[in-house]
């Protein structure tokens, strides 16, 4: 193992020869973090589930040597702060958010790079609002218009979008957008769940991301070695809230009369603390790679068709 004083000052470089198949997980007790050890777990992958209060990942010199000591291929960053039940909470703890988004990866960067780990990181979607000027779908090439810049964000988005400009030179680093995800699980966490159990529900248009697909996909762009960067993880295409309301009512999986806020002024007066993202994204440049994920449509009615299954078995 050769050793070069690296840029970072204090931490040094190793030339590893890393581990073939060895994962390393962090976040894995998530909501996301679960899915991942779902998918590495069936595709027979050795990984280590890294929870912080059995090793602080947060330290930079407890995961360079972490790193140093296991070496594993590659490193997936589930870990962040979301904001319980929902992105509201991150207005009250904005020091957790601001750490678990956007201090936590600049971390995980300088670990990563002292070991020469590759590894992805799980972003978000919320960093966007709307569609582009021509209305078409936000690719990879715009730059988000949901951030602290913009001043018209929730502390979650900005932090997120924080997050991502950290790791704009980050080496051997994959960025993936999540947007809303879903499944067939009944979950707090799970859009599908939200909409029906929700009193009220803000009209929107969304591209969303199949929970499943989304670590499918991701950890395709390891496997398959593609070029290192941002990818927008959506299934393609894009949905309003009154559409994904009419594939659950045609699923029968949850029938009840569905209101909704008459415009987003009474939803932010009367459901919400924070401005919500609402965006469309093109997943495009994925698929370009040969990572293409179900249309959403399709994608939606085969979670409620599971999810049918499941409950009737
Ligand atoms: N869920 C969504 O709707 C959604 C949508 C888009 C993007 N994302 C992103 O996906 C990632 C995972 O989200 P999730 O929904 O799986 O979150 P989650 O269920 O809250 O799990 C996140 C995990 O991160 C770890 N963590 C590390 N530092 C943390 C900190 N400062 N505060 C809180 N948790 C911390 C915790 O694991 P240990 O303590 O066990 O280490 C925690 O279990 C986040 O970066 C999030 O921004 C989520």
């Amino acid at each position: 193992m050769s050793e070069n004083q690296s840029r970072h000052g204090a931490t040094k470089v190793f030339n590893i020869n890393h581990s073939k198949n060895m994962i390393y997980l962090l976040g894995g007790s998530g909501y996301v973090g679960q899915a991942y050890q779902k998918l590495l777990s069936e595709k027979g992958l050795p990984f280590k589930n890294l929870k912080r209060a059995q090793l602080d990942y947060t330290e930079v010199e407890t995961l360079t040597e972490a790193l140093k000591k296991d070496r594993p291929e590659f490193l997936i960053n589930a870990a962040g702060y979301t904001g319980k039940p929902n992105v509201d909470a991150c207005e009250s703890d904005k020091a957790n958010c601001l750490f678990g988004n956007a201090v936590l990866p600049a971390r995980i960067a300088e670990a990563c790079e002292a070991t020469n780990t590759p590894w992805g990181h799980v972003s978000s979607g919320c960093i966007y609002t709307g569609a582009r000027e021509d209305g078409t779908e936000f690719t990879e090439e715009d730059a988000p218009n949901f951030t602290f810049r913009q001043n018209n964000c929730s502390f979650y988005s900005g932090t997120k979008a924080l997050g991502e400009e950290v790791l704009d030179s980050a080496k051997d680093c994959y960025i993936w957008r999540l947007r809303i995800p879903f499944d067939h699980n009944e979950s707090p966490r799970n859009y599908l769940t939200k909409l029906m159990r929700y009193q009220t529900l803000l009209e929107a248009e969304n591209s969303i991301s199949q929970l499943h697909e989304f670590v499918a996909a991701t950890f395709a762009c390891w496997e398959k070695h593609i070029a290192y960067g941002k990818y927008n993880v959506t299934n393609p295409g894009y949905v309003t809230t009154s559409q994904v309301v009419d594939l659950i009512l045609e699923s029968g999986v949850c029938k009840k009369d569905y209101a909704f806020f008459s415009d987003e002024r009474e939803f932010m007066s009367k459901a919400a603390i924070a401005p919500r993202s609402n965006c469309i994204m093109s997943s495009a440049k994925l698929a370009k790679e040969g990572i293409e994920m179900t249309p959403v449509v399709e994608a939606i009615r085969t979670a409620l068709v599971a999810w049918k299954a499941e409950v009737s078995s």
